[in-house]
């Protein structure tokens, strides 16, 4: 029997407890938990909508999902980004039917409503003959977005007293500057989607915490030669912050595989704690609290390190099923030689055809799977989340928030689902 919204909250409140390592299966496939994840998390956190290098001209534009709806992104003729629900105020047909493109004006493929990529309307077919003065096309406009950017990314909110964006990455920024604000950062070309049977947050957590996985999953990877060994990714750190975000970031690292002619402006873009880290990174695997995961990584490419930067969010199209977008960045100021090689490292290892993309996919749909019986002790399943719980966080991290002193931990996945139920809980 299905359960009700409160017998599930209340269920809720019983069965995770993630100070204790405890987290129960049913919530990566109950219907009403998915239900409630929309109302109380993607329709009211910050989420991914995209890069500003994605509008980087006048009128160029973009549709993307926030929560299950679609928004148009414009980069207008002032250059002001601005967002907007894509639904004509006429009598609500998608607005703009394209991923991207340029244009100054949509048009309306129902009736032909104008309107301008600020969002006013300015035109009506036949307007002074079939409306004749009555019509006030100032009060027609496109209802907005909320938006705000942080080095570069695009994020979108239905919340309509949101947490400054700011305020909601807090601490985790000193990890996003690394990623995202070293240097001018580009995408490369368009996202790429796919989809996997999988519920949403074993993509979140995979990148939030679980580093021990690598060890096995991507076992074969080392074997190859392509990473330096099978225990590699113990060593560095894990490290948790406010709002259910965290990341694992692996060290030490004798080659630096960023592009050399940069290292001044990432000097310059860091703080020196900041660059230090950058000039040790093995690698850098984190989540922005709900479904965005970052992720740096080092791959050999003709026998060089070299480094390859993605973000991907989990978009949660059904309790067992997201669409997984993933975009590509690079250096903006690296020689073309580089951005080819960092384009290969990335389509080897985490494009929708990479090797650790389809290693860890398969994971996530047989966790998913398992997750999903109905049997009737389906409920009563529990996952152990316990790693870590032993130790001590490191004293003298340079960076903010709680940081343990290698990459094996649970620690940062029992940070996410504490914020993943005071949410649910909100
Ligand atoms: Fe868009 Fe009528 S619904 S013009
Ligand atoms: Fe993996």
């Amino acid at each position: 029997d299905e359960m009700t919204r409160e017998e599930t909250l209340q269920y809720l409140n019983e069965t995770v407890r993630p100070e204790e390592g405890v987290i129960p299966a049913y919530i990566l496939a109950d219907p009403t938990i998915y239900k409630l994840e929309h109302e109380k998390i993607f329709m009211k956190t910050w989420i991914l909508l995209g890069h500003e290098s994605e509008l980087s001209q006048k009128n160029d534009y973009l549709t993307r999902d926030l929560a299950g709806y679609s928004v148009i992104i414009t980069r207008s003729s002032d250059g002001e980004l601005r967002a907007f629900y894509n639904m004509c105020t006429h009598r609500g047909m998608k607005l703009c039917r394209a991923d991207k493109g340029n244009k100054a004006n949509f048009t309306c493929p129902y009736h032909g409503f104008n309107f301008k990529n600020t969002g006013e309307l300015i035109g009506v077919p036949l307007q002074n003959d079939i409306y004749g003065d009555k019509m006030d096309k100032s009060k027609m406009s496109l209802n907005k977005v909320t938006i705000a950017t942080y080095k570069g990314l695009i994020f979108g909110t239905w919340n309509d007293n949101p947490q400054p964006l700011e305020d909601f990455l807090g601490d985790y920024k000193w990890y996003l500057d690394m990623v995202f604000g070293r240097t001018e950062m580009e995408v490369v070309g368009p996202p790429q989607k796919f989809i996997v049977h999988s519920n949403w947050k074993i993509g979140s957590d995979n990148f939030v915490s679980d580093s021990y996985h690598t060890m096995v999953t991507h076992g074969s990877i080392a074997a190859l030669g392509m990473v330096p060994s099978a225990t590699y990714s113990k060593r560095g750190y894990q490290v948790h912050t406010n709002n259910g975000h965290g990341c694992n970031i692996g060290m030490p690292n004798p080659d630096f595989a960023f592009p050399e002619n940069l290292i001044d402006e990432y000097k310059a873009n860091l703080s020196a704690a900041q660059f230090e880290m950058m000039s040790n990174l093995k690698n850098l695997i984190g989540t922005v609290f709900p479904n965005l995961s970052i992720l740096v990584s080092h791959t050999k490419i003709k026998d060089q390190l070299i480094s390859n930067t993605t973000m991907r969010l989990w978009k949660p199209v059904g309790p067992d099923k997201m669409e997984v977008m993933t975009w590509f960045l690079v250096e903006k100021g690296a020689t073309e030689d580089w951005k080819e090689r960092s384009r290969e490292a990335y389509i080897l290892t985490f494009s929708p055809s990479g090797i650790f993309e389809q290693d860890d996919t398969e994971v996530f749909t047989d966790i998913t799977a398992a997750a999903s019986g109905t049997m009737p002790y389906t409920k009563q399943l529990t996952y152990n989340y316990t790693m870590g719980m032993h130790r001590e966080p490191v004293k003298d991290f340079p960076g903010p928030g709680v940081a343990y002193p290698d990459k094996f931990s649970e620690a940062g996945s029992r940070n996410f689902y504490r914020y993943w139920l005071d949410l649910m809980n909100s």
